[in-house]
Formats: C-alpha cells, structure tokens, sequence
C-alpha cells in the first residue's frame, strides 16, 4: 500500500484529492490547519475505504507548520510515495489594496512550503528510485494576475525546472494548472465570483480523476479540461497588455479606487 501526504485536504481540490486516492486504496497523511475537521476526515475516509489516515495539523504559513510537515516527510521509516502541495489561498482586492503582512503570508504558503516540502519529499523518493509530487497552481500563472498569478508563476516554473533536474530518476513532478472550480477559495478570500460565466467552473472530483491521469502519463504540467486548454491557446497568441485587462477583473473584487 502506498501512502500519499495532501496539504489543504479539508477543502475543495485537495478534499477532492484525498476522497479519490482513499478509493484507489492510498493510506492518506491529511495536512491542515483545523483540526476538528480533519479528524472527521480521517475517521470519514477510513470507514469508507479502510485506509490509514493520519491527522497533521499544521499551518503552512508558520515556520513550526512548515517544520512539521518537512520532519513527516523526510520519515524513512513510513515514507511517503505521493505529495500533493495544494494548501492556499486568494487576495481580495489588487496590488496596494492587500496589506504586506498578507503577501507575504502568500509567498510563505504558496512558494516557501512548496519548496520545502518537495525538496523534503523528493529527497526520500530519489533514494528509494520513485515517487511522485503535485504542486497545486493556477492558469493565473499564464496571465497578469496580481501577487497570486505571480506565485503561481513561481510554483510552475519551480516544478517544472525540478522535474528536469530529476529525469530518469524515478521521482515525478508536475505542476497542476486548474481554471474556476467550485471550492471555498473564492468566498474565504471574501471574492465576488458573479462576474464568473458559468461555463467556465469545473468539478473538483472530474479535475482530480484527469490531474491523476497526466501524472500517470508523465506530464510535468496539467491543465486538466478541454475548455481550458483552447483558453491556454488563445492566451499564448494574445498581446499581455490586451490579456491584462481581461484576467486581472475575472473573479477579484476590487477595492473603491478601481
Ligand atoms: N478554486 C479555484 O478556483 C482554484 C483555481 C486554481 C487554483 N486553485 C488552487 O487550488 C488550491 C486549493 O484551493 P481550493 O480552491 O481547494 O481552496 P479551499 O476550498 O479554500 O481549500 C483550501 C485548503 O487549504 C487549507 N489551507 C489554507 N491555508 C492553509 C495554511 N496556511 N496551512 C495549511 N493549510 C491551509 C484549508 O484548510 P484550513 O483552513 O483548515 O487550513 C483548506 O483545506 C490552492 O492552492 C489554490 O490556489 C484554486
């Protein structure tokens, strides 16, 4: 049996995440901040696919978080076979508007853990010769999209430069790039999502079952639905200043200078 650590399990993508590999027959390491929550999760998944669940509360944004998670990780003794960094969050409002205490709290959880968990994981993998890490980011990453397009940015090129570094050894890495899915992202981040059209949300189960399967295939980046594949076409053809206009509205409430 394998095992397989999901960061932000509780909710949206990464709850997805962990219902699909509890029904493939993965023991599961559930990463969050609210304990109570995961707890229900592990009891819910156990009693439901009879795997292994274990609890790891731990906020990402926090040195002692990040350090728990790391110290899992780097556990030879129950390693981990699949790592899926999907913890994070949006900004209500554009660039001036966020306070910098929570930009960086952004860089912290979207680039600084991500760094520090698949380095932590891929260490463990290279030596056993497999393994394999998902790191949750955005097609933001491909558009002017504020500081959250711009860590996103970051997460992509991250795992697709650690992927080349790692060919041929085993260890597998690919960067999922998901469009609007229906999750609590947008309404923790306090964001208007009316201006949404509504072809453009995705289910976070069908996203995950297609994320697995580009995993499967060797793809070092996902993005996992048709309609936003043809978006990803029409935006490399794009000029960014038109393409900025566009992106940076979609799904963000702005503050009253805008
Ligand atoms: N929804 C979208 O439209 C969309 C689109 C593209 C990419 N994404 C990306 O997909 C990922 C998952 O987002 P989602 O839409 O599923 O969001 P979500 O429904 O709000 O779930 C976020 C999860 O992350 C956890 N989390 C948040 N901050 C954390 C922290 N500091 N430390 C540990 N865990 C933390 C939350 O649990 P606790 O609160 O208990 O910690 C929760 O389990 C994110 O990286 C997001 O940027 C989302």
């Amino acid at each position: 049996m394998t095992t397989a650590l999901i960061t932000g399990s509780t909710a949206g993508i990464g709850a997805a995440f962990a219902r699909r590999l509890a029904a493939d027959g993965h023991n599961l390491v559930l990463v969050a901040r609210d304990t109570k929550r995961l707890r229900e999760q592990a009891t819910e998944l156990h009693d439901r696919h009879g795997v292994e669940a274990e609890v790891l509360t731990a906020d990402l944004a926090t040195e002692r978080g990040i350090g728990s998670v790391e110290e899992r990780l780097g556990d030879k003794r129950s390693p981990v076979d699949l790592l899926v960094n999907n913890a994070g969050f949006g900004h209500k409002g554009a660039y001036l508007d966020v306070p910098m205490a929570d930009e960086l709290t952004m860089l912290k959880v979207h680039c600084e853990a991500v760094l520090r968990l698949t380095t932590a994981a891929t260490r463990v993998m290279r030596d056993r010769g497999r393994g394999g890490v998902v790191n949750v980011a955005s097609v933001a990453a491909f558009v002017p999209r504020g500081t959250y397009g711009a860590s996103k940015a970051w997460v992509v090129q991250f795992t697709q430069g650690a992927a080349r570094d790692l060919a041929g050894s085993g260890v597998r890495l690919m960067a999922l790039c998901p469009g609007f899915v229906r999750t609590e992202f947008h309404e923790r981040a306090g964001m208007g999502t009316d201006n949404i059209p509504k072809w453009m949300w995705l289910d976070a189960d069908k996203l995950v079952t297609a994320a697995l399967a580009d995993l499967h295939r060797g793809r070092t980046l996902s993005v996992p639905d048709p309609r936003y594949k043809a978006l990803m076409g029409v935006v490399k053809l794009t000029p960014r200043a038109l393409l900025g206009g566009v992106s940076s509205k979609a799904g963000r409430k702005y503050g009253p200078k805008h």
